[in-house]
């Protein structure tokens, strides 16, 4: 049973209208979810009422925004992570409004009206150009919906600027969420408009103003073509539309690389000889060598250039939801043979699935093999209709594209002898967490063994 296998409650749940006409579920067939997909496991949450004070006068003014989000830059841009806490305790989806947020500038203002009217252009080196609406992808391709898990490459990064500042902002480990999308295979769409030589890249366009142009990345054309891989065309996350801070109304999703790439707002795409030029595609989402520091990369551009730097997939990485950091440990809570149970999470990239997760105590000296839980594989091989998700249906690809739990049983005499528990974990390519930080200077893709300090009360 679903219930059984993800091991924890959702925040909250309140029903809401579907976003799907009634017939979409209809449309795609007659299976309907089996019992264990059924309410509450799946997180039917309705978006945030409420404008924070802190919005008021600011250009995303008109936006409601979840308090629980903890605001990384200031005001504006809007960049958010939950408490890995809240985050954890949320379970395998995150509810839209506990969702991570990485906006580089002001949420485009598009009401219902502006959304149906949106239009997706797609042109460049390809024998059918086309300018498609919502209802267009909604009605000439296949609908799907999937689970993934979109990770910032940033995520972690606090840890970094401790050591040195980087040029970006303090990110927790919580800048990292689940949902699940609907949309359109991007593969297909590609195969309605028939890329030409010699094209190579597919390029994205948001549509939010930047100060260097909007914000665009691109894919190899190869990729972009492999349905295995599952890139979307996403109009809907946990069976809403997308909320103004996610893409509203529409995103690309791209499974198992850095969040960076799933570009929101997304108005153009261009089949191309070469990648994207935009600003943010060469000055973002780069691993520079070491040496390179912020000043360095600053005065030489030549390093951001260098496509050696870039980065796709994500690398495997962990973290200790419980105990938190600096967690005090009240012995007069527990008797001296008592089990605490260590929790976190762990993902890898390129939809390679994680093999294994490690505990340790003595700095690594030795190891602990912790139980993974992959809620994912719920949605393996057969394909399920619902009146609110549409089609879920995994079974294009058979990689891994979500986090998945762990969990530690642990003695409570060793956890309250213990200074520092520490996680990593390892894929199925054998890529492990190391357990020296590789510093760079956007302070992106932080991976080293995760530690979390523990306090006693004597
Ligand atoms: N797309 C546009 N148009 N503008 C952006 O600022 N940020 C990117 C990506 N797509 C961004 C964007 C980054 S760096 C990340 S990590 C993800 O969106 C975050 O997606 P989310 O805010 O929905 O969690």
């Amino acid at each position: 049973m679903l219930e059984e296998k993800i091991p924890f409650e959702p925040l909250s749940v309140n029903l809401h209208t579907p976003f799907f006409p009634p017939s979409l579920a209809q449309q795609n067939g007659p299976r309907s979810l089996p019992p264990q997909f059924k309410f509450p496991s799946l997180p039917l949450e309705v978006a945030s009422s409420t404008i924070d004070t802190q919005d008021i006068g600011s250009a995303d003014g008109w936006i409601p925004r979840d308090p629980r989000l903890v605001r990384l830059t200031g005001k504006h841009p809007f960049n958010a992570e939950a408490k890995l806490r809240d985050l954890y305790s949320a379970g395998f989806f995150t509810p839209s409004n506990l969702f991570y947020v990485r906006n580089h500038g002001a949420v485009p203002v598009v009401n219902q009206d502006r959304a149906e009217k949106w239009e997706l252009r797609i042109h460049g080196l390809c024998a059918k150009p086309a300018t498609l609406t919502l209802k267009d992808l909604r009605t000439k391709f296949q609908v799907v919906t999937i689970p993934v898990t979109l990770v910032c490459a940033g995520n972690r990064r606090k840890e970094q600027n401790i050591v040195q500042q980087s040029l970006g902002f303090n990110w927790g480990a919580g800048g990292l969420s689940t949902a699940l999308f609907t949309g359109v295979y991007l593969s297909d769409v590609l195969e309605h408009v028939h890329p030409t030589k010699p094209a190579k890249h597919v390029i994205f366009e948001g549509s939010d103003e930047l100060p260097n142009g909007p914000y665009g990345t691109s894919q190899l054309l190869s990729w972009a073509r492999d349905k295995g891989k599952a890139m979307l065309l996403s109009w809907a996350m946990n069976g809403l539309p997308l909320e103004p801070d996610h893409g509203f109304p529409l995103r690309l999703v791209v499974p198992g690389q850095i969040g960076g790439r799933s570009v929101k707002w997304l108005s153009r795409i261009e089949i191309s000889k070469t990648e994207s030029q935009h600003h943010l595609h060469f000055h973002d989402n780069k691993v520079l060598p070491t040496p390179v520091g912020p000043e360095k990369a600053r005065a030489e551009k030549n390093w951001w250039y260098d496509p050696r730097y870039i980065i796709r997939e994500l690398n495997p990485n962990s973290a200790i939801a419980r105990p938190d950091h600096n967690e005090v440990l009240d012995p007069s809570d527990m008797p001296p043979d008592a089990t605490y149970q260590l929790k976190g999470y762990a993902y890898a990239g390129g939809g390679r699935r994680v093999s294994r997760v490690e505990i340790s105590w003595d700095d690594g000296d030795s190891w602990n093999v912790a139980k993974i839980t992959y809620p994912e594989d719920l949605f393996r091989d057969v394909a399920y209709s619902d009146s609110v998700y549409g089609r879920l249906d995994l079974t294009e690809s058979d990689l891994c594209f979500c986090w998945c739990f762990w969990t530690f049983d642990m003695n409570i005499e060793i956890l309250r002898g213990s200074d520092v528990v520490m996680v990593r974990c390892m894929d199925e390519s054998l890529a492990l967490q190391p357990r020296d930080m590789y510093w760079n200077a956007t302070g992106m893709m932080n991976n080293w063994w995760f530690r979390v300090r523990v306090c006693q009360i004597e």
